[in-house]
Parts: C-alpha cells; structure tokens; sequence
C-alpha cells in the first residue's frame, strides 16, 4: 500500500479529464498532478480548429495514458480505479489500495451504457459506449447475420448506418426514430445527396421561409428538448439497400421493447428476443444503444447533490455541492443557471470544455483567486461530419424551448444546408451543413441578438453578403 501527496487529483481519462489535466499543465506546471485512470489508454484531441469564437472542431484517438508525462512534468499516473472519496479529510482510496491525499479532484468518470436487463450474463449482447466501440462491433459482426439493434438515438442511427452485409432488426421504443442532429430537411438533403445530382439540379438554391409552432408535427413529433424526431419512414429510403440474397438489410420495428433475451442451443441463431408486442426474434448479437447515465461506481463518505438526470450537480465553475470536489463531462450535470442560447448535451465538445473550466477553478481556488465562467458556456455549438458534410449546429438549432418560432431554409442540392431559426426577429439558432462559410455571422448573431427584420428573407441570399450590412 502506497500513499501519495498531491495538490491536483484527476479521476478519469477520458475527454474531461485528460482536458483537465492538460489545461493543468499550463496553468501550473510546476505543482503535482495526479491522475487515476482505469485503463491504459487515455483520450488524445488533436487538429483543433477554430471556425469562429466558440465552434471548435477536433478529432478524438486513443493514445498510451504515459503521453501525458510528456506535457505536464510533475504528473503521476495510476492505473486503477478509483473506490472511495473522503471528501472531509481529503483522500482518495484506489482498489488496489494506493491513498491519496489531495487539495482539489475533479471527478471525469463519463458514463456507463444502459444496458438492457439480461446482459450482464450475455456476452452476445453488447452496449455502445463511443464510436471507437463501433469500429470494435464491425469485426465481431463479421461472423454474425442478424443482428437486433435496441434503442432510438444517433448512437443506434450511426451503428445501423456503419454496419454492411449482415441483416439488421432495429427495435424502436416510440413511433419514431429521433436522430439527436438531424432534423427532417437536413434529413431530405442527406437522401437527395445520396441520389447524386440525378436530375442536374445540382444549381438551384432555394429559400423557404415556414412559421412553426411547438405543435409541429413536421418539425418536432418528440417535443423534448434535446431531439428532432424524424417520422418513421426517412431512415427506410435512406437505408433500402438488399442484401446478396435478395432481402432487405433492414427491418425497423416501431413501439416496442425488448422483454428477454434467451441463449439458444442448437438452433440457427444464438439468440431468441422476446418483443412486449408477443414477437419473437433469432438473431447472432444484440446491440443495446440506449445511452448513458453517469458513472459514479465509487463510495463517499458524503453524498453530493445530484442532478435531474442523475449527474453530479456542478455549479458554473464545475463545483460539486462538496466544496473542493469538481466534476466534468458526462458524469456531470450542469445545474447552473444556463444562457438563453446554452444546453447540455453530452458530448466531446461539452466534455472538453468542462474539463478546462475545472481546471481552471481548481487552479483559482490553490491560488486563492477568483475566476469566472468561460465564455463558451454563452452559446451551444458542435461540429461533427455526417455522411461526409461538415454539419455545425448552434445554439436552439431545433428550436428547442422556444415555442413559435419562423424558420429561414437555404439549401443547394448536394452542396449545403442551412437552416436558421429565428424568433421575435431573432437568430435563435442554425443547423449548417456543408461549407458555408457563415458560421461566424451566424455566431455574431445569435449572441449579440441582432435584429434582423430589416434584412428579411435576404439573410440568406447568396447575393447579398449581410455581413457587409455590419461594417
Ligand atoms: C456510441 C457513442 C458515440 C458517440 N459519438 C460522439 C460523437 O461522434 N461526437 C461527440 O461529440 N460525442 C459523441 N459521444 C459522446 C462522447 O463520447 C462523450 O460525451 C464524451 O466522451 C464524454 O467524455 P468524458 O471524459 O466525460 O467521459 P468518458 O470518455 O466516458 O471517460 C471516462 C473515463 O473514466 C474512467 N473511469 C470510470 N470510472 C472510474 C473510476 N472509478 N476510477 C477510475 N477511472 C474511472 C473510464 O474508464 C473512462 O476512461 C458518443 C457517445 C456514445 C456512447
Ligand atoms: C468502476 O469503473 C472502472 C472503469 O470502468 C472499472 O475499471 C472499475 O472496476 C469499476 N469499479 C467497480 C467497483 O465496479
Ligand atoms: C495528442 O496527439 C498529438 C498529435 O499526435 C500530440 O502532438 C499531443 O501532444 C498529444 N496530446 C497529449 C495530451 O498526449
Ligand atoms: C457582434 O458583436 C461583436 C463584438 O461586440 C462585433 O465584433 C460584431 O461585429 C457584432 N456582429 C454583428 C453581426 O452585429
């Protein structure tokens, strides 16, 4: 049994914390850092780039966690877990008994998959936790023809989509399938870019201006916030590809769960599901795609206040309620008074700016200073490529919250998407996909709140460059 002294203590290398430990490294090299990771491979971010203040673009690889020392000289790794917190006295207690006597921790310990029941015992069931592990599915399919797919977000889209050459049943919840980034015009740009430039309309632009309300089935058949719901049938065109034999790859099966999942012996398939509608279906794997909850799976001698979503409750500088105890990523829910163009959602970016904005309250707090909240937090930005677009969504991008509001549509068949969602004369936000090259105006914007009904519909003339009206 070790023991340890530390004034930084960092649980977790993913995204947050390897953020966290790299913005430490700038701050205040010269103190000790400690980071406890389970696995030996850390999160690396790398070709960052700007497209305007607050939209960042980056890509995510593993990376050996020792790369770490490399950047921060006073850097100790352990390679365990962590299994208690005494947040009073201030140490932390690893499995294999290492203590750790720290000043400040930041927890970045992500989240688990939900799992359906039933499959702690399965190894043929499997949950998703990144698009790293998608890449790890492919080649266990490879031995596989059928599979069953459960859950209703973009994890379960991409895997359906990311998946060739074995048949698929993909089990639904609600009467939809709700793609977390693409709302139902982006969705018809996709099929019409699939189509390659068929009928030599590859020129027109068009700009559409519709009033939504709320009640919008086109827009928003799920009215929760954090989606768009697509109706049950774009994903069908976009995926109506047969397989050699002549079948459908894919069959969706809408409003129901899965109730077992029983291992066979001696039957074609290894697996037997049982749907709450009475069906039965024999497939090789089940992928469970359900999303995450936070993953706290250590003890403490003193609860801190969580979130709605079960999260640790952070404060606007990634505080927990226990004071000296920070949190980032996804195991964090952020319960601070948000910016009228801010959500959470969980993902790389988020993580990624959390972990910084700990960072550097912790460092405030060693040095006794005061810090405020980083400017990123003022608009919700994410980039991220689909089918080989670059897609940019800011701010209300679907209009989440908002009540009625107009929507402003350019699209250029095969080349760009933009939609800007606008209320009270007001960019509220934008879903951009391809090069645009408005994601900056846009930004201005939205976060300066600029009135834009002198302008009209000519927002989005390709003609008229409104930024000029700014100069
Ligand atoms: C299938 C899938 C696809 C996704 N695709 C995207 C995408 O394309 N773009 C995007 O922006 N986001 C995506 N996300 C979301 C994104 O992966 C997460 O938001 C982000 O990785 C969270 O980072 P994190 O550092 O908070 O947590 P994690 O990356 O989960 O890292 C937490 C780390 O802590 C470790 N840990 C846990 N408990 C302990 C413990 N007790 N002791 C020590 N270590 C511990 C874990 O082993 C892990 O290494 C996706 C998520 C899923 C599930
Ligand atoms: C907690 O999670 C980590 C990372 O997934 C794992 O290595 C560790 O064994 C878990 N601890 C417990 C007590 O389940
Ligand atoms: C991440 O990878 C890049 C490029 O390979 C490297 O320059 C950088 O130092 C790495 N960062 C960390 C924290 O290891
Ligand atoms: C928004 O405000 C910023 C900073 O005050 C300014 O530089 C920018 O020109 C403004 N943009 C618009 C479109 O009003």
């Amino acid at each position: 049994m070790s023991e340890i002294t530390t004034k930084y203590l960092v649980v977790g290398g993913g995204i947050a914390g390897v953020t966290c430990v790299e913005t430490l490294s700038i701050l205040h090299p010269e103190e000790k850092l400690v980071v406890i990771t389970a696995s030996s491979l850390v999160k690396n971010v790398s070709n960052v780039k700007f497209y305007a203040k607050t939209i960042v673009k980056f890509d995510v690889k593993d990376t050996e966690a020792s790369s770490l020392l490399r950047i921060h000289p006073n850097l100790e790794i352990i390679y365990d877990s962590l299994k208690y917190l005494n947040t009073k006295n201030k140490i932390a207690a690893t499995e294999e008994g290492t203590v750790i006597k720290y000043d400040v921790v930041c927890i970045c310990t992500g989240g688990i998959p939900k799992l359906i029941s039933d499959s702690n015992k399965c190894q043929r069931i499997l949950g998703i936790r990144d698009t790293e592990s998608v890449k790890e599915f492919q080649d266990k399919l490879k031995n596989g023809r059928k599979m069953l797919i459960v859950g209703n977000g973009g994890i379960a889209s991409e895997i359906v989509h990311a998946t060739k050459g074995i048949q698929k049943v993909w089990v639904v919840r609600d009467d939809y399938i709700s793609a977390t980034f693409v709302d139902p015009g982006a969705a018809e740009f996709f099929q019409e870019s699939f189509k390659k430039k068929s009928k030599d309309q590859s020129d027109t632009t068009t700009i559409r201006r519709h009033i939504f309300t709320e009640e919008d089935t086109v827009v928003s058949i799920n009215k929760n916030l954090k989606s768009a719901a697509l109706g049950p049938d774009w994903y069908r065109k976009l995926e109506n590809k047969k397989s050699e034999s002549g079948e459908h790859e894919l069959e969706i099966i809408y409003k129901v769960e899965v109730e077992s999942v029983v291992e066979t012996e001696n039957k074609e398939y290894a697996l037997e599901v049982k749907l709450t509608n009475g069906k039965t279906i024999e497939c090789d794997f089940v992928i469970s795609a359900t999303g995450v909850e936070p993953a706290v799976n250590f003890s403490w001698d003193q609860l801190p206040r969580r979130g709605d979503d079960g999260g640790l409750a952070v404060n606007e500088l990634q505080e927990t309620s226990i004071k000296d105890v920070f949190a980032a990523g996804d195991v964090a829910c952020a319960s601070w008074q948000h910016s009228p163009h801010w959500f959470q959602l969980r993902l790389w970016t988020q993580a990624r700016q959390m972990g910084a904005m700990a960072a550097k309250a912790m460092h405030a707090r060693i040095i006794n200073e005061d810090v405020s909240q980083d400017f990123c937090f003022e608009l919700f930005t994410h980039c991220t490529s689909l089918f080989g677009y670059r897609v940019v969504l800011l701010g209300k991008y679907n209009g989440q919250g908002l009540g009625d509001y107009n929507i402003l549509l350019r699209t250029t068949p095969n080349e760009e998407y933009i939609k800007c969602v606008q209320k009270d004369g007001k960019l509220q936000g934008v879903i951009l996909i391809g090069e645009t090259g408005v994601e900056e105006m846009c930004e201005n914007l939205i976060l300066n709140q600029t009135v834009l009904t002198p302008f009209g519909d000519d927002l989005l003339n390709p003609d008229i460059d409104i930024e000029d009206f700014f100069d």
